[in-house]
């Protein structure tokens, strides 16, 4: 199986007024067409700073970001949104969901952002929200949802243009355990069933060990078990 997605010796430093703090030195990861790859470790180990870095949204101080193959890291932002659009889905908690808009427009936001709203992509929108059990929700705004609610939203934006890949950061972390299991369930068999790799930052080790590779944080690097 190919890589589709490589990051090589990463190197990743903060200046903070004249502070330097190295969080990665050396991390190399990997990941190959369809496969589910979780990232664990300690609180502040450098995690998200790694899920950002490997999503094109943070740059860093060394390495590089090979994606099919072929160097992204380097190009300009410009060119770097046209593939993180066309290519990445994200489920992060900091990506909070567009109060003002529907469930159904925050899902379609993606490509709105982009060009028009064609029939066929709000089939698609339909066809998610069905799979994730929140159909009723689509012309409801993200207040009137609960948190698991939410968080299924988030996951059928991140799918909704079928990415290659998607970066999770501890997407069901802030939700009582039996909603994160069910969201959590839902969320793998969506992956699995759309081929699409995934990549997923999780403090939940049942989780972690379900993907088909784990690396841990630690000591600036990824090391896989
Ligand atoms: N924007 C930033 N500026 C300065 N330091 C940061 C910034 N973001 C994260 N850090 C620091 O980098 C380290 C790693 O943070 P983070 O990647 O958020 O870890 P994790 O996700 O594993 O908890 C922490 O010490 C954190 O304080
Ligand atoms: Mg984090």
């Amino acid at each position: 199986m190919t890589n589709i997605l490589e990051l090589k010796n990463i190197k990743k430093t903060y200046n903070t007024a004249g502070n330097i703090l190295t969080v990665l030195d050396g991390a190399n990861l990997s990941v190959q067409e369809q496969q589910t790859v979780a990232i664990v470790g300690e609180s502040g180990s450098g995690k998200s700073t790694f899920l950002h870095i490997a999503s094109l949204l943070d740059k860093f101080d060394e390495g590089e970001i090979l994606l099919d193959g072929k160097e992204i890291s380097s190009l300009k932002d410009k060119e770097k949104s046209v593939i993180r659009n066309k290519n990445f889905g994200f489920v992060y908690q900091s990506h909070l969901l567009l109060q003002e808009f529907t469930v159904l427009e925050n899902i379609l936001m993606p490509i709105l952002i982009e060009r028009k709203i064609k029939k066929a992509d709000r089939i698609r929108a339909g066809e998610l929200l069905a799979k994730l059990n929140i159909l009723e929700c689509a012309s409801k705004f993200p207040t009137e949802l609960s948190g698991g609610q939410q968080q299924r939203v988030a996951i059928a934006r991140a799918l909704i243009q079928s990415p290659k890949i998607v970066f999770a950061d501890e997407p069901t972390g802030n939700l009582d355990p039996e909603t994160a299991k069910t969201v959590k369930d839902l969320f793998n068999s969506l992956i699995a069933e759309e081929n699409i790799s995934l990549v997923i930052v999780s403090h939940d080790l049942t989780l972690a060990n379900s993907c088909d590779k784990v690396y841990k944080l630690e000591d600036k690097q990824l090391i896989e078990n």
